[in-house]
């Protein structure tokens, strides 16, 4: 088996090895265009332990750590973003950072330690989930939205970096709805601007020149939307 079947196949597992998660993390740093991860301490990923959260981790089959997703349940952060997005600070979790090795990326690794937490989270009774993410990560902001997170916010996090802040509400949308706000990604100002005005980022596309936009739609839309998924089930 190589090691790249051997990761695709093995099933996430939680980590204490907050050393091995920092040196991932530092190459993953390393590598990153400026502003793209907050850089962290060994502390940092040491304290996501026991009821206060929890590192999933991958290996490949030399017992190599090729990526790792943190995820805050019980901590400061968890009560400031729900505080932020009006959530009851009680039923929600934290997607707290995730790295995957360079040579391991374009697997969907990133996706998988998304479902995974959330798995974790919601067996705990936080079924909601927060993340952020840097407004030009196209690949980490992509797989938050096929994993049903929504943009809500634009915050400067993190001593300074522009970051979209995103909900996973605990009954996620089935489908996002229709788009009647296209923003290329390259205009920050103009989703500042339409984040506090109340619209809400739902997919990714890209323009037949490659350029690469986020869709929106206003709150109201989207309540009619969930009101009318509501409905369909219902029936
Ligand atoms: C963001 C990150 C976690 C994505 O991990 P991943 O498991 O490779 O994600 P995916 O497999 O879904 O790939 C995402 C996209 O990146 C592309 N990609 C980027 N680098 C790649 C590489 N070296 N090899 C192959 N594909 C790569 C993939 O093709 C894919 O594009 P697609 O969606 O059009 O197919 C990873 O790039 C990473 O660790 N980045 C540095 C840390 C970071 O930004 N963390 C997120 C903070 S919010």
């Amino acid at each position: 088996m190589t090691d790249a079947l051997q990761v695709e196949q093995s099933a996430w597992c939680s980590t204490q090895d907050a050393q091995a998660v920092h040196r991932l993390h530092r190459s993953a740093v390393a590598k990153a265009w400026s502003g793209q991860v907050r850089p962290e301490t060994v502390e940092h990923f040491a304290a996501h332990q026991g009821s206060a959260g929890s590192i999933v981790a991958n290996y490949n089959a030399s017992g190599q750590l090729v990526a790792y997703g943190v995820l805050a349940l019980v901590m400061p952060i968890v009560s400031r973003f729900a505080a932020l997005l009006g959530a009851d600070p009680a039923r929600v979790c934290v997607l707290d950072g995730c790295a995957v090795d360079q040579d391991w990326r374009g697997h969907r690794l990133h996706e998988a330690a998304i479902v995974e937490r959330l798995r974790l989270a919601t067996a705990l009774g936080r079924p909601a989930a927060v993340a952020t993410v840097a407004p030009q990560n196209l690949p980490s902001l992509r797989s938050l939205l096929r994993a049903g997170f929504e943009v809500r916010r634009f915050a400067l996090l993190y001593g300074g970096l522009p970051r979209f802040v995103l909900y996973r509400p605990a009954e996620p949308r089935l489908a996002a709805p229709p788009c009647e706000l296209r923003l290329s990604m390259h205009d920050v100002g103009r989703h500042q601007q339409a984040l506090a005005a109340g619209w809400v980022g739902h997919a990714c596309c890209q323009s037949p020149d490659g350029d690469w936009c986020l869709d929106y739609a206003s709150s109201d839309k989207r309540q009619e939307t969930a009101g009318a998924t509501a409905r369909s089930d219902a029936s």
